[in-house]
């Protein structure tokens, strides 16, 4: 007991949340390194050759199904054991990426200091919001041309709707930036000189940042901006207050640079010490502890074929209680069948380990017979109970997707049956439609592309596939029908949209666009809309 009390006290389980390009894998880098987990030559190679042969790096991912990055990154610091949940940094976007941060239980914001919040920084943040875990945010590439950071922090709050703390302070004018003031520990570090990788401390003998060393050290000007700096965020700021960091109101903000290792260490160590072990979980029967001797856990990600050579098919789970050891059997209360877990893996980058126990917090991945699905609970043989659904993402693109040659059709609804229980797309069908096809929706287009791409390779199908105008899927709901079926039938404007049934054949309307959506909802008195399906 007191081991697993303790044990969970260790972990920190967290994913980085970041627009492409400012800087997640660089700083994913450095952190494992600190941890010791990669050597620098190896892994800078690596990424260099991933960047210059993009082709081949697209087929791989494509052919593992675009996540077998985003698994998770396990390492030890300062006495913690840190787990990262990778996703990986494409242009495009998927659902994959939000089912991560159903894992995590803090998320950290990367965000470059010169470019500031962006469009999947803003999406992923709203999946942590309504979560309600913790965010920090990063405030990356110092090193170079950078904004204001008090503007980085109104944009925060206007566009994120979140408060932030900043922890540190850019030391600079104008956007030019020679290191920071760390504001708990009155001491100024700057970037070293000589392009040597780290910093050069400076601690304040009088405890404050009107320290004289600091006036010597920086120069008049720059000295005077950062008091000046620093009074008005010492009396207009926030104050620190973990409560509201731990409900998600307040962000602690640093500013670093992780390409030249600025400010990255401090920023690791805060985090750890700031950000939460594993949090309880809500479930059927109420509210489950990590600490409960009892074992569960959940999946949250299910990835076939990783290895073409074998056709395995893996599902991620995330322990949420109890200890985990190899071999053990556990619940698994949607087929109600009891399941021997013999050969659990634990990931670091590409390679597979086979592990002997776990803990909450931690993730492994386990051999799927095809029996898991997303969201699926895993429990202690003897207890039966089930965490809370997953939510359901809505689809932003669509498109008409069916066999190009017909005497393939058998495979074709396999590959589709098997990649949208992966969760990987979304389908419906179009009653009535006479050809065999799918409507497809996903999140983002890349996903279009990994369809196409394991259909192919996996199941030896090629697809006809025709985007179709829609970005809004709607559940459609009628209380006081007495025949939905009729009253949808003769729903009024839909001409510019397509009635389709989902997976659940729960009637779904797909609409060009907001505008068009008022419209039909306007025309349509008695028929609700839902964004997503109300058991869901
Ligand atoms: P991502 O995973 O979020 O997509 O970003 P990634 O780490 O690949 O970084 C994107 C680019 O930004 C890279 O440059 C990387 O070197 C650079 N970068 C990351 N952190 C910093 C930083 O602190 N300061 C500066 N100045 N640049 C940073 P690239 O030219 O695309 O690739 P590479 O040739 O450097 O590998």
């Amino acid at each position: 007991m007191i081991e697993l009390e303790t044990e969970v006290q260790k972990r920190r389980t967290f994913a980085i949340i970041s627009h492409p390009d400012a800087g997640k894998t660089t700083l994913t880098e450095k952190l494992l390194l600190f941890g010791g987990a990669i050597r620098l030559a190896g892994s800078v190679k690596s990424r260099k050759a991933q960047k210059h042969a993009v082709s081949d790096w697209m087929e791989i991912e494509k052919q593992r199904g675009i996540s077998v990055t985003s698994s998770v990154l396990q390492f030890d610091y300062n006495g913690y054991k840190v787990n990262i949940l990778d996703t990986p940094g494409h242009q495009d976007f998927s659902e994959d990426t939000y089912r991560t941060l159903m894992a995590a239980d803090s998320a950290v914001m990367l965000i470059d200091a010169a470019k500031g919040v962006e469009d999947q920084t803003k999406k992923l943040f709203q999946v942590c919001k309504q979560r309600g875990i913790p965010v920090f945010t990063f405030v990356n590439k110092l090193d170079r041309y950078g904004r204001n950071p008090f503007d980085l922090m109104e944009e925060l709050e206007k566009v994120l709707g979140i408060r932030a703390y900043p922890m540190n302070w850019p030391i600079g004018i104008d956007g030019n930036y020679s290191g920071i003031y760390i504001r708990n520990q009155a001491q100024v570090e700057l970037f070293e000189q000589a392009g040597v990788h780290g910093q050069s401390a400076l601690p304040s003998s009088v405890g404050g940042v009107d320290d004289p060393r600091f006036k010597e050290a920086l120069g008049e000007e720059i000295y005077h901006a950062l008091c000046d700096d620093i009074t008005l965020l010492d009396m207009a700021g926030d104050e620190f207050n973990i409560e509201k960091v731990g409900k998600g109101e307040l962000t602690p903000m640093f500013f670093g640079s992780a390409m030249t290792n600025f400010g990255v260490r401090l920023f690791l160590e805060e985090f750890l010490q700031l950000a939460p072990p594993p949090v309880p979980r809500v479930s059927s029967v109420g509210v489950v502890n990590p600490s409960d001797e009892n074992f569960s856990a959940f999946v949250f990600k299910i990835q076939a074929n990783m290895n073409p050579a074998h056709r395995d098919r893996l599902a991620f789970i995330r322990i949420c209680s109890g200890k985990f050891s190899r071999g053990m059997s556990v619940f698994h209360p949607h087929t109600g069948k009891s399941i021997k877990l013999a050969q659990p893996q634990q990931f670091l980058a590409q390679e597979r380990t086979i592990i002997e126990e776990a803990y909450p917090g931690d993730i492994i991945g386990l051999f799927d017979p095809g029996v898991f699905g997303i969201g699926d609970t895993l429990c202690q043989e003897g207890s039966e109970f089930r965490f809370q659904d997953f939510p359901i993402f809505p689809p932003e693109q669509f498109a008409r997707v069916q066999a190009k040659d017909t005497m393939k059709r058998k495979q074709f609804v396999k590959g589709m049956t098997q990649l949208t229980q992966e969760g990987a797309v979304q389908i419906f069908r179009q009653p009535d439609y006479a050809v065999e096809s799918f409507v497809v929706g996903v999140v983002g287009s890349l996903q279009f592309e990994v369809l196409e791409y394991r259909l192919k390779h996996e199941y030896g199908v090629d697809i006809v596939m025709n985007r179709l105008p829609y970005t809004l899927a709607r559940w459609l709901m009628c209380e006081n029908c007495e025949d939905i079926d009729l009253k949808l039938k003769s729903m009024k404007n839909m001409d510019n949209g397509m009635l389709v049934q989902d997976v659940k054949d729960r009637p779904v309307a797909l609409i060009s666009n907001e505008w068009q959506l008022r419209w039909v909802e306007e025309r349509n008195p008695g028929i609700e809309f839902l964004v997503v399906p109300q058991d869901a």
